[in-house]
């Protein structure tokens, strides 16, 4: 390479005066460049907002809108524990309030085992073992809003079972660590209890009608919410009388337990509810088991075929008065006939106790008051869940049906005969529970006999409504949140 012909490898000319222009023009560009360089640092430096907004924490935003309704939080945390016999729950509620009023926007769950009631006489234990669900809600919870997250303990049956000392000292020892140990506010009135029955219900009432978008209306068009646990089931709707005069009175809900007022979203509820003990799912078996037996003892049989079961079953089963036991089997598939199929409801109706004195009338069942659903609950959406939904959804009986298909697939499944299902899923099924044909024989008569609804009454079984869980936890937080403030409009 001679020096003539040195190529810049930029230009395509070998000339010296190519270079020495190339030169000038490299620092003219390095200087453009730096001045560049600088103005964009300095814009970058001094428009702090537009970098910030990029990186801000979304857990302090809203996916629905940027500016709240005035006077209020864009986000609103609720932190509910919900401390049950076999474990305790938490639920982190994410609101926005886009709106007036607070909308659900994200939820994180967690849960440990074992529950609370298992303590005993270790309250600190107790109290640490919520630790892990804590941890959860400090993540969840963005630092600059957990001094003005309001959290509840609630607990349930487990609690309810040990003796008041012992379940007091839990209680004082959660208080004590969530308010020494944590940044979040505990709610005003009741933050750490055990939950009266009465107000689980309540509670998933409101969770399910605030879901339904049925709350805090003029219209009162609320749904009806009934719950078959094993223990025990409950209802809960708002039954709606006459227009009543102010001077001369008129039909109202009578006085009592039954009876629950409560407001919320500026509207004021009249709720009728009754929790009948005993007559969830596994209670009632047991009620119809005891009175089959005692029903062959009386006549003296230590064995009996009953038609609620199908063939082969086979169980022992003590009488009523506990004096002795009789064997329960499975129908015969050649005794079968339409009176056996029968047999089962009718014999199942009986733990109803329908001809218990009824001190308030009308009454439903056992003696309970209730107001008849066909003159004050005619039109509003009615819903059942639980055990109501596990016998029914697997056999296809879904969503939104009368309670006629209830009985239809009841005197199917009474027919003990899996073939008459046509998908090998629902024939498992059936097979693998031998209680099928009672309990829907239960469920039905508890429907049609218990609270007296109409055969073409359409009712809706689901566990969830707009992706969100059905229990009471939801709609307790809901309430908390109505009766106080907690974030100001300012975070
Ligand atoms: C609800 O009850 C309260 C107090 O009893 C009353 O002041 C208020 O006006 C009632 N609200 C409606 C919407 O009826």
């Amino acid at each position: 390479m001679s020096g003539q012909d040195t190529y810049t490898g930029l230009g395509q000319y070998p000339s010296k005066y190519r270079k020495l222009a190339l030169k000038s023009w490299l620092r003219l560009a390095s200087i453009f460049l730096i001045i560049f360089g600088l103005g964009y640092l300095g814009i970058t430096l001094f428009r702090p907002t537009s970098k910030v907004a990029l990186v801000v924490d979304p857990r302090l935003e809203s996916k629905f809108c940027d500016i709240p309704h005035p006077g209020r939080p864009l986000i609103q945390y609720v932190l509910m524990v919900d401390a049950g016999s076999t474990g305790s729950r938490i639920h982190v509620y994410k609101f926005n309030y886009c709106k007036d009023h607070a909308m659900l926007e994200d939820e994180i769950f967690q849960q440990i085992k074992p529950g609370l009631s298992s303590f005993d006489n270790d309250a600190t234990g107790a109290a640490h073992s919520l630790d892990g669900l804590m941890e959860v809600a400090m993540k969840g919870v963005p630092e600059s809003l957990r001094a003005c997250t309001p959290i509840a303990v609630k607990a349930t049956a487990g609690l309810r079972m040990l003796d008041q000392v012992k379940s007091d000292r839990i209680l004082a020892a959660i208080r004590d660590r969530l308010t020494k140990d944590y940044p979040f506010k505990l709610i005003p009135k009741d933050a750490v209890e055990i939950m009266d029955g009465k107000d689980e219900g309540i509670y998933a009432w409101i969770t399910v009608n605030y879901l339904l978008g049925s709350l805090g209306s003029p219209e009162h068009k609320t749904a009806a919410t009934f719950d078959l646990g094993g223990g025990s089931t409950q209802i809960v709707f708002e039954p709606s009388f006459e227009i009543r005069d102010p001077v001369k009175g008129g039909p109202q809900l009578a006085a009592g337990e039954h009876r629950y007022e409560m407001a919320y979203g500026g509207q004021n509820y009249t709720l009728y509810q009754h929790s009948y003990l005993g007559f969830g799912l596994n209670e009632a078996r047991k009620k119809v088991k005891q009175l089959i037996a005692q029903e062959a003892s009386d006549s003296g049989r230590l064995s009996v075929e009953h038609p609620c079961f199908p063939p082969g079953f086979r169980e022992e089963a003590s009488t009523k008065d506990k004096k002795s036991e009789v064997t329960i089997k499975g129908v015969k598939k050649d005794s079968l006939t339409p009176a056996t199929q029968e047999a089962c409801y009718k014999e199942v109706r009986r733990i109803l106790n329908k001809e218990a004195p009824c001190a308030v009338q009308p009454c439903s069942f056992n003696g309970v008051y209730q107001p008849p659903l066909d003159q004050t609950f005619a039109e509003n959406p009615f819903y059942i869940f639980s055990y109501f939904y596990d016998r029914t959804y697997p056999l296809g009986v879904r969503d939104e049906f009368k309670l006629s298909d209830v009985k239809a697939l009841m005197d199917k499944v009474c027919k003990h005969d899996v073939a008459l299902f046509a998908s090998k899923e629902q024939q498992e099924e059936v097979g693998a529970e031998n209680h099928y044909c009672m309990d829907l024989s239960f469920q039905y008569a508890l429907l049609r006999d218990g609270v007296g609804m109409a055969e073409n009454r359409v009712v809706r079984s689901t566990r969830k409504i707009k992706d969100a869980e059905t229990g009471w936890c939801l709609g307790a937080s809901l309430l908390v949140l109505d009766q106080n403030r907690y974030c100001n409009s300012r975070h």
